[in-house]
C-alpha cells in the first residue's frame, strides 16, 4: 500500500460550500466519459446549497479508496453513500491520496429534496471541491487558483454534468463554444466580465409544482439523445441560442434574454417528448403557470421569464429590481403549486471554502 505520509492519525478534512445551478441554454446529450454534445451557460444560485466535509484517513489493508461513514442531514444514507463510493471509484487515478486512504463524509443540503432544485450539482461539486482541497493540502506546490477551479469542475463533471458548472459563482460555461474563448468541453469556465447591470442579482423563483422524485433520470435522458432523429438540430440550435445569450448579457437586453430562456426549457423538454420512448416530465399545472405568466407579461410589461430543470417544477427569472412588480404574479401562481410551495432564490456568489474540522 503506497505510504502518504503527511496524514496525521486523527486524518485530514477539507470543508466546502457549493451552490446549486439552473442552466438557462441547457446540456442535454453527452459522448465519451461526461462530455457534453453543446455547450451550456448557468446561473449559481445563492440560498440553494450543499455543505460537505471530506475526512482523508489512513487506510488499514481493504480499506482503500473506501468511504466508511457517509452521513446526509445528519443521517447514515446507504443509497447516498454507495453513489458516491461508485464515483470514486470511477475518479481512481485523478487523485494520488485515493489508493492509500479511507474516507469519511459528512453532507446537507440546504433546499428540501425533490423540490426541483439540482441537488446532484451542488452535492458533486462540493465533494470534488473537497477532494481539491485535500489534494492541495497534502501538496502545497498547488497553488494555482485557477488550476484548482478547473480541476474541481472537471472532476465534478465526472459526477454529473452540470456540476461541472457550480464551483463557480454568477454566470457560467462549460462546453467548448466559438464564442466564449478559454471554454472547454472538459470543465466549465466562469463568465465575469461584461455582464450587463440588469442581471446583477438577478432572482429565481422556484415554483414547485410536484415534489416527488423525477420519473426519467437525466442519464436515461441523455441516453436518449443517442439517435435521436432531432438531436442534431439542437445540438446546433443550442450553440446559437448561447451566442444570442451572451450578446443580451451583455447589452442588457431583457426581451432576447427572455426569448432564448424560455426556447431553451421548451427545446429541453420538446428533446424528451420526441425520443424513443417519449416521456412528459411536465404536469398540466407547469402548461397553466406558463399560460398564466405570459399573459401577466402581455398586460403588466413586468421583466419575468421561466426556464424548467428536467421536471415539472418552473423556475421564475427576473431583474432584482423588478421583484415588486413580479409580486401579483406569484400571488396568483401559488394554487398551482404544490402545498403552495415556492422557494425564492437569486444569483450567488459561488463555493465557500467552510474549512473547519468535523
Ligand atoms: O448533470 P446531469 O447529468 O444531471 O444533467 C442535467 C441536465 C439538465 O439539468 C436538464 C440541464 C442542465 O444543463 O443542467
Amino acid at each position: 500500500m503506497p505510504q502518504i505520509n503527511h496524514i496525521p492519525e486523527s486524518g485530514i478534512t477539507a470543508s466546502w460550500q457549493t451552490p446549486s445551478n439552473i442552466a438557462l441554454v441547457k446540456y442535454w446529450g453527452k459522448h465519451g466519459r461526461q462530455l457534453p454534445r453543446n455547450a451550456s451557460l448557468s446561473i449559481s444560485l445563492k440560498n440553494a446549497v450543499t455543505r460537505t466535509t471530506v475526512k482523508l484517513l489512513q487506510a488499514l489493508p481493504g480499506e482503500e479508496g473506501k468511504i466508511v461513514s457517509f452521513l446526509f442531514d445528519g443521517k447514515p444514507n446507504d443509497a447516498f453513500a454507495s453513489k458516491v463510493q461508485k464515483y470514486f471509484d470511477s475518479i481512481q487515478g485523478e487523485f494520488r491520496f485515493q489508493e492509500a486512504v479511507k474516507f469519511e463524509i459528512e453532507t446537507s443540503n440546504s433546499f428540501p429534496h425533490s423540490a426541483g432544485i439540482a441537488s446532484s450539482a451542488s452535492a458533486m461539486g462540493a465533494i470534488s471541491l473537497c477532494l481539491c482541497e485535500l489534494e492541495r493540502k497534502l501538496n502545497p506546490d498547488l497553488s494555482d487558483e485557477n488550476q484548482f477551479f478547473r480541476k474541481a469542475s472537471l472532476i465534478a463533471r465526472l459526477g454529473s454534468g452540470s456540476a461541472a458548472r457550480s464551483v463557480y459563482g454568477g454566470f457560467t460555461v462549460w462546453g467548448k463554444h466559438a464564442e466564449v474563448s478559454g471554454s472547454s468541453d472538459e470543465y466549465a469556465i466562469p463568465l465575469s466580465e461584461n455582464i450587463h447591470h440588469l442581471y446583477h442579482g438577478i432572482k429565481n423563483t422556484i415554483l414547485i409544482v410536484e415534489a416527488s422524485e423525477k420519473k426519467v433520470s437525466s442519464s436515461a435522458g441523455h441516453n436518449l439523445m443517442n439517435g435521436h432523429p432531432f438531436a442534431e438540430a439542437r445540438f446546433v440550435q443550442a450553440e446559437k441560442n448561447l451566442g444570442l445569450l451572451l450578446k443580451a448579457l451583455q447589452s442588457g437586453d431583457w426581451n432576447t434574454f427572455a426569448a432564448i430562456t424560455e426556447n431553451e426549457a421548451l427545446s429541453l423538454h420538446a428533446m424528451m417528448m420526441s425520443s424513443n420512448p417519449g416521456y412528459l416530465l411536465i404536469h398540466p399545472n407547469t402548461i397553466k403557470i406558463i399560460d398564466k405568466l405570459k399573459s401577466f407579461r402581455e398586460q403588466s410589461g413586468a421583466r419575468v421569464c421561466f426556464t424548467l430543470d428536467a421536471g415539472p417544477n418552473l423556475h421564475l427569472l427576473y431583474p432584482e429590481q423588478e421583484t415588486e412588480k413580479v409580486q401579483p404574479l406569484l400571488a396568483g401562481l401559488t394554487e398551482f403549486c404544490y402545498n403552495g410551495t415556492y422557494i425564492d432564490d437569486c444569483v450567488g456568489n459561488g463555493p465557500v471554502n467552510l474549512n473547519y474540522a468535523l
